[in-house]
C-alpha cells in the first residue's frame, strides 16, 4: 500500500495541466454501451476509477485499447446485461450501466451499492425513474433486475442526482420519442455527456439547466469526443496554491465550471484571472475566514468541501461549512485536528477556528476528497507528515505527488511508512 511523504510549508508555484474530468469520462465510457460501432474518446485520464470502468464495460463485452490519454472502445459481440457487486462495490458509477443496457436490452442486473464511507447513497431516484418509465424491477442476491421495455416520459426527480441525471439521459437517448428529465442536475459533465449522446445521433436540449429534453434514436453512431477539464482537480489546486501563498496557472482551467470555488477564493483575499485558456491564482497573506454550504451545481461542490474545510483552518478567525449533499462528509475533521487545525462538527456543519500554521503529522486518508484535504493541509503545514492509504487519492487525482513537485512542494510516494522521530 502506498503512502505520500510530505515535507510541507514551501508555496506551490509554477504551471499544471489540468486533466480530463473523471466524473464526466466515467459515464460517457459507459456511454459507450448504446452502440455497437467504435468510439475513441480523448482526454480521459489515468485513475484507478477509469480503469475500473474499462473492465467493467469489458465484462460487459467491449474491447478497449488506451493509447496515452485516448481510449478506443469497440464491440466484440452480443453484449452482456450485468454490473457485479466486484466492480460495483469499488466504484458506484457502474450502476450507470442500467441506463443504457435497460432501454437496448429490456433487461438488466445491477449490485447495489450498499453504504460507504460518506453515507447511504441508495439509488432509489434512479430505480424510481426507471418504473415511471416502464420498467419492472425485482430484488435478487443483492443485485436488482430491471426488466422491459422503456417508454418515453416526463419524469421529476425528488433532487437533481446526478448519476440518476445521467442514468436517464442514457436510457432516454436509445428510445424514439420525448423523454424530458425535470430538477435535472446541471453539472458540466451533464452537459459533457449531452455533448456526447449529440454526437452519438440523439437530440438533446436544456443540459446545464433543470430541464433536458431528449428525444433518442433506435440506432446511434460511434463518435470521437474529448472529454472536459477536471473542475475538481482544479479547485482542489486552486485551494492548495492558495493554502500555500502561492502563484500557479491551471491550464486548462475554466472559470464557468468553478464559479462558486472561484467566489470564495476571491473573499478569501485570493486574485484570480483567467488567462490563456486556463486560471492563475495568486495568493500572498493568510485568508480571510469565508463560510460556504454546499449545493448542487451551480453551488460549492461537495467534492470540494474537504479542500476548502483545510484551507479555512489556518484563516484569520472562523467559519464554517455545511454539508448539504452527503450526510457524513467530515470524517477528514478529526484528521485535519491531528495537523493542529481547531475545529469541530456538529451534525451537517463544521466550524473552524483558524490557526497561523499547522503541522506536519501522520494522518489517514478515508475517501477521494478528503485525501485530497489532507494533501493540501500537509504541502501547507509545517514539518513532515505522513498520508497513508493514499489509493483513495489516487482513484481522483493523476500522479498527484508529481504534479505537485512540479510546483515545488516536498513530497514522495513510498512502500513503507518511515519511522517519524518523536519528541
Ligand atoms: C456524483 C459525483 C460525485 C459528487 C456527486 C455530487 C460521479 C462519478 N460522482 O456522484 O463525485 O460528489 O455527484 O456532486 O460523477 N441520492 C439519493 N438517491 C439516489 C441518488 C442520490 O438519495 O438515487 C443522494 C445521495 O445519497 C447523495 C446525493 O443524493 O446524498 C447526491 O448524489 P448524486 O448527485 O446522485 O451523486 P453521484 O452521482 O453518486
Amino acid at each position: 500500500m502506498d503512502h505520500f511523504i510530505v515535507d510541507g510549508g514551501r508555496p506551490l508555484r509554477g504551471t499544471i495541466r489540468v486533466n480530463g474530468s473523471k466524473n464526466a469520462a466515467l459515464p460517457i465510457l459507459i456511454a459507450t454501451l448504446l452502440t455497437d460501432e467504435p468510439c475513441v474518446i480523448r482526454n480521459v485520464p489515468d485513475l484507478r476509477d477509469i480503469r475500473t470502468t474499462f473492465r467493467l464495460i469489458e465484462q460487459l463485452g467491449k474491447k478497449v485499447r488506451r493509447e496515452g490519454k485516448t481510449a478506443y472502445v469497440e464491440s466484440k459481440g452480443t453484449l452482456r446485461t450485468g454490473a457485479p457487486y466486484d466492480l460495483v462495490k469499488q466504484m458506484r458509477a457502474s450502476t450507470l450501466v442500467a441506463g443504457p443496457l435497460l432501454a437496448r436490452f429490456q433487461k438488466v442486473s445491477v449490485a447495489l451499492p450498499g453504504g460507504c464511507a460518506i453515507g447511504m447513497r441508495p439509488i432509489d431516484i434512479h430505480l424510481h425513474a426507471f418504473k415511471e418509465m416502464g420498467a419492472k424491477s425485482t430484488f435478487s442476491h443483492g443485485d436488482v433486475v430491471l426488466t422491459g421495455r422503456l417508454k418515453p416520459r416526463t419524469i421529476r426527480f425528488r433532487f437533481p442526482s446526478v448519476g440518476a441525471t445521467e442514468n436517464l439521459m442514457m436510457a432516454a437517448a436509445a428510445l424514439p420519442g420525448q423523454t424530458t428529465l425535470r430538477n435535472a442536475a446541471r453539472e458540466p459533465e451533464i452537459v459533457d455527456l449531452a455533448d456526447f449522446l449529440r454526437k452519438m445521433g440523439a437530440e438533446i436540449s436544456g443540459a446545464g439547466t433543470s430541464v433536458i429534453r431528449v428525444r433518442g434514436a433506435k440506432a446511434l453512431h460511434g463518435v470521437v469526443h474529448d472529454v472536459i477539464a477536471d473542475r475538481i482537480e482544479a479547485g482542489t489546486f486552486l485551494i492548495a496554491a492558495a493554502m500555500t501563498q502561492g502563484d500557479l496557472f491551471l491550464d486548462g482551467a475554466r472559470e464557468d465550471h468553478l464559479k462558486a470555488v472561484v467566489r470564495a477564493l476571491c473573499a478569501s483575499g485570493a486574485s484570480i484571472r483567467e488567462e490563456d485558456g486556463g486560471l492563475r491564482i495568486k495568493m500572498s497573506r493568510r485568508p480571510k475566514p469565508v463560510s460556504v454550504a454546499t449545493a448542487p451545481h451551480p453551488g460549492f461542490p461537495t467534492d470540494l468541501q474537504a479542500p476548502w474545510m483545510a484551507y479555512m483552518c489556518l484563516a484569520r478567525g472562523g467559519s464554517r461549512v455545511r454539508e448539504k449533499i452527503f450526510e457524513k462528509r467530515f470524517i477528514h475533521a478529526a484528521e485535519l485536528a491531528r495537523m493542529g487545525a481547531w475545529l469541530r462538527t456538529e451534525g451537517s456543519i463544521a466550524i473552524m477556528e483558524g490557526v497561523p500554521y499547522l503541522h506536519g503529522a501522520p494522518v489517514m486518508a478515508s475517501d477521494i476528497r478528503a485525501g485530497a484535504a489532507l494533501v493540501c493541509a500537509a504541502v501547507a503545514a509545517r514539518g513532515r507528515s505522513v498520508i497513508q492509504r493514499v489509493y483513495h487519492i489516487d482513484r481522483g487525482y493523476e500522479r498527484v505527488e508529481r504534479k505537485l513537485r512540479a510546483l515545488g512542494a516536498a513530497i514522495s510516494r513510498v512502500k513503507r511508512i518511515p519511522r517519524l522521530r518523536t519528541a
